[in-house]
């Protein structure tokens, strides 16, 4: 994707509270959704010749494994009589209706009719682009993917270790109040302790993604060097070093049902930081402090109302930039009517 400017820094109000970003975030749903990668469900879920259904974009996906060892994402609802294909069954790199057995090939399309009638070209699922990463398996909102899942800059994936994990809670919020979070500064310290050591430098901004490089430091967990990314309105990656061992994670959000979330995490450590042993145990600690952090914040993320004429301070200057950013983030419509 192209860069975009800058953001400019925000203007202050007279009061000496930050002007807000002009216009309202419009629901997840309200004109479409963010046009971004989501995660649909754990690679672990989905074997060879299964298939699952989940709830998503406020409708209904189905995600299946062909006999090729390709997970595609789908809308669930049979174009025949609208059967929920999740109780179908997977034939070769096809999904079988349970109704009346029409199938759907790789690219969507009904394929085959056991009545005998010829598939109609508008006899067809949407077929999400997919993408099989970190032990998910993400679906791209629109027809083509806009960018890439993200990774951390000047490191091959393929040389980091994963630990994926499904965050238990439901969240009654979109994602990108979720991922406001980590740009919310003032509440580092007040929930988790966590306090600013110097102002927040390295602000970025680019048409995907925006970001922040900060220096913390906690009583219990020593200095914390993080450098955050929010790419679309709903996956934050951090790449940092956390009381002197390198720190990777990701976490992104799902919209379900109307106005909830579905959260997944991942934490990765290089394969070479040590025996497997020793670098499973370093995933196991960085899995620990990231479910201290999530758990820090659910006494405030299962009740907020997040106001549409939200009033900022000083210090959220970042949460501001973010907040412009999701506001102006392409949202795409087309998928989500193939899965209501
Ligand atoms: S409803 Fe799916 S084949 Fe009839
Ligand atoms: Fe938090």
């Amino acid at each position: 994707m192209t860069a975009a400017p800058t953001t400019p820094a925000p203007e202050r109000a007279a009061s000496g509270l930050l002007a807000p970003p002009s216009g309202r975030i419009r629901p997840e749903g309200e004109g479409g959704f963010s046009a971004s990668w989501f995660p649909v469900a754990l690679s672990s879920e989905v074997g060879v010749g299964q298939v699952v259904g989940k709830d998503f974009l406020h409708g209904r996906a189905v995600v299946y494994r062909g006999a090729d060892g390709v997970a595609r994402v789908r809308s669930a609802y049979c174009r025949h009589l609208g059967a929920d294909l999740s109780g179908g069954t997977v034939v070769g790199d096809n999904i079988a209706c349970p109704f009346h057995a029409w199938e759907y090939g790789p690219d969507g399309t009904c394929a085959h009719i056991p009545a005998g009638d010829r598939p109609v070209p508008r006899a067809r699922l949407f077929p999400f682009p997919t993408a099989e990463r970190y032990g998910l398996i993400w679906a791209f909102n629109g027809l083509e993917p806009a960018f890439d899942i993200p990774g951390f800059d000047g490191v091959d994936s393929d040389a980091l270790a994963s630990r994926v994990f499904d965050d238990p809670y439901d969240y009654p919020v979109d994602p990108y109040v979720i991922f406001s979070n980590s740009l919310d500064l003032q509440h580092l310290t007040i929930v988790h302790e966590l306090r600013l050591v110097e102002p927040v430098r390295g602000f970025d901004r680019d048409a995907a993604s925006i970001g922040y490089r900060a220096l913390l430091t906690s009583d219990d967990f020593g200095d914390m060097d993080q450098y955050v990314k929010i790419t679309g309105t709903n996956i934050f990656t951090m790449d940092g070093v956390l009381g002197g061992a390198r720190f990777r994670a990701l976490a992104a959000g799902t919209p379900t049902v109307p106005g909830h979330t579905k959260n997944y995490s991942v934490v990765f450590a290089p394969r070479d930081a040590g025996t497997p042993e020793e670098v499973e145990n370093m995933l196991i600690g960085m899995e620990q402090f990231t479910v201290f952090l999530t758990e820090g914040d659910q006494p405030v993320l299962q009740n907020i109302h997040f106001r549409e004429d939200t009033l900022l301070s000083g210090p959220d200057q970042a949460l501001m930039m973010y907040l412009r950013h999701v506001r102006e983030f392409p949202r795409e419509e087309l998928p989500a009517r193939f899965c209501r």
